[in-house]
């Protein structure tokens, strides 16, 4: 089976080819950053104008990388949500036009479903079940995956998620948007343990979070700083916050490992490509002898593969005679 996947929730369009057989076969991403960066974060009608602008493109590109013809598609996947409004409609109206002229299905993925499964792209690929953490911009989530589709919520923040938390402190720091890679890199340069910050609800003995004590903390330390423009300071408080959130989503999922007993840990989302995340977890989860998946680096943030491999993963989780009726209703449509 051959399926195109759609991502435009946010600002990034991203489109790609998976074969039930070979994986993914072609993908391509335009960003829409430096857009957006002029005015510190994404607005929404230049997001669905520049969708617009690259999605019939991006179709055609990655078709053509992959040297396949849209007649061989068997469906296509597109991000129903969430998102923003006027960005999903551009990449829905892409892949309702392609499903209606070729007569095959199209398959609403959840966007939050689709970074998940993007951890089934990474090599090797973790297998069902497992204990998911899903940190992006918007969601803080920790989630008991058995099986394709059946996702539990066991925990999630209360308030801000660990990204938005991310990308207030860089604005907090004069950094530019997204603020994740750039804090991060100040943190390299930063001495953990010079600049403590508050680490909210980390003994709390359930699996909720909360990053916005943390952004405020955050706040008080810019305002009361004697020189904030100091590299040093700068550095540090940036380690302090990196530290602060790493903490409190290591011993969160640590204890939803006791918890439920599972040792396959899978983080995903757009904070997954965090290299002090990425380390921190990793060595928090191999002292328990878990085992802990990440996606590619590359396929963290929004993309159009992750949003093919859920669609891929639902038409291999139906029977022949429901993949049937689908076509049927597709071709009646
Ligand atoms: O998953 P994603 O691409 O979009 C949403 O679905 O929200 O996540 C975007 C978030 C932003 O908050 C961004 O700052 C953060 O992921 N992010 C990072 C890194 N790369 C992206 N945060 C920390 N370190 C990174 N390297
Ligand atoms: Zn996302």
């Amino acid at each position: 089976m051959l399926v195109l996947g759609i991502e435009s929730s946010c600002d990034e369009t991203g489109v790609a080819l998976i074969s039930s057989e070979t994986g993914l076969i072609a993908d391509a991403l335009h960003t829409q950053i430096d857009m957006h960066r002029a005015y510190g974060g994404v607005v929404p009608e230049l997001a669905s104008r520049d969708h617009i602008r690259r999605a019939v493109a991006l179709v055609d590109d990655v078709m053509a990388k992959a040297g396949r013809s849209r007649s061989e598609l068997d469906a296509v996947a597109v991000t129903e949500g969430p998102g923003l409004a006027g960005a999903l409609l551009v990449g829905n109206a892409v892949a309702h036009a392609i499903g209606w002229a070729l007569e095959i299905p199209v398959l609403g993925v959840h966007h939050l479903e689709g970074h998940l499964l993007a951890a089934k792209l990474s090599d090797p690929a973790p297998e069902f079940p497992f204990l998911a953490l899903l940190v992006s911009g918007g969601h803080t989530q920790i989630l008991k995956v058995e099986r394709f589709g059946s996702y539990k919520l066991l925990g999630e923040t209360l308030d801000d998620a660990a990204g938005e938390a991310f990308d207030k402190t860089a604005q907090l720091l004069g950094l530019p948007y997204p603020g994740g890679p750039h804090v991060s890199a100040l943190a390299e340069k930063g001495a953990s343990g010079a600049i403590e910050l508050a680490r909210p609800m980390i003994h709390s003995p359930n699996l909720m979070m909360s990053f916005s004590g943390l952004k405020t903390s955050v706040l008080t330390a810019v305002q009361s700083a004697e020189n904030p423009e100091d590299e040093t300071w700068r550095a540090n408080l940036a380690r302090g916050f990196v530290d602060a959130v790493t903490d409190v989503l290591a011993a969160k999922l640590i204890r939803a490992m006791k918890e439920t007993k599972l040792e396959r840990v899978v983080v995903a989302g757009g904070v997954s490509a965090n290299k002090q995340l990425r380390a921190r977890l990793t060595d928090a989860v191999r002292r328990r002898r878990g085992e802990i998946f990440f996606p590619p680096m590359r396929l963290c943030t929004d993309n159009g593969a992750m949003i093919a491999a859920a669609g891929l993963a639902r038409l291999e989780s139906m029977s022949e005679a429901e993949r049937e009726a689908l076509k049927r209703e597709s071709a009646f449509r």
